[in-house]
């Protein structure tokens, strides 16, 4: 199994803003301010502490993917981004895993239009991997 490197933890929230505000709380602090995501109708913001890095992820209508997600998981973490150096080696690497992916690469506007794609486990849940 190649050794992937942690990049964030995917954080469901229905109110982005409560959301950011209760982290900051905690000793978060703001690393990227939220910006809307169009692809997927959301709005993102990442945050840190300790070393940890938080992506808040937030639906912004019913019609976006995390809408159904947050119904069902209500506020939570709910995936692990893993850097990748290559995709079709990670991607290799995942499915003699067990995983299957759910998308294809596609950009990730907050995240420097980098490509992202996201897998599951029957074990596990989500993963995301970041490309280069
Ligand atoms: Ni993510």
């Amino acid at each position: 199994m190649q050794a992937f490197k942690i990049h964030h933890i995917g954080y469901l929230v229905k109110k982005m803003e409560k959301a950011q505000k209760t982290f900051v709380s905690l000793g978060y602090q703001i690393e990227q301010e939220t910006v809307y995501d169009s692809i997927r109708d959301v709005t993102i913001c990442f945050l840190q502490k300790d070393g940890y890095r938080i992506e808040l992820v937030s639906p912004v209508s019913e019609n976006s993917v995390a809408a159904g997600l947050l119904k069902k998981y209500k506020n939570c973490p709910y995936h692990i981004c893993y850097e990748a150096n290559d995709y079709e080696t990670a991607a290799a690497s995942l499915s003699a895993a067990g995983f299957l992916a759910i998308d294809t690469p596609t950009e990730a506007p907050a995240m420097g239009r980098r490509k992202v794609v996201f897998f599951s486990s029957p074990a596990i849940g989500m993963v995301e991997l970041l490309l280069p």
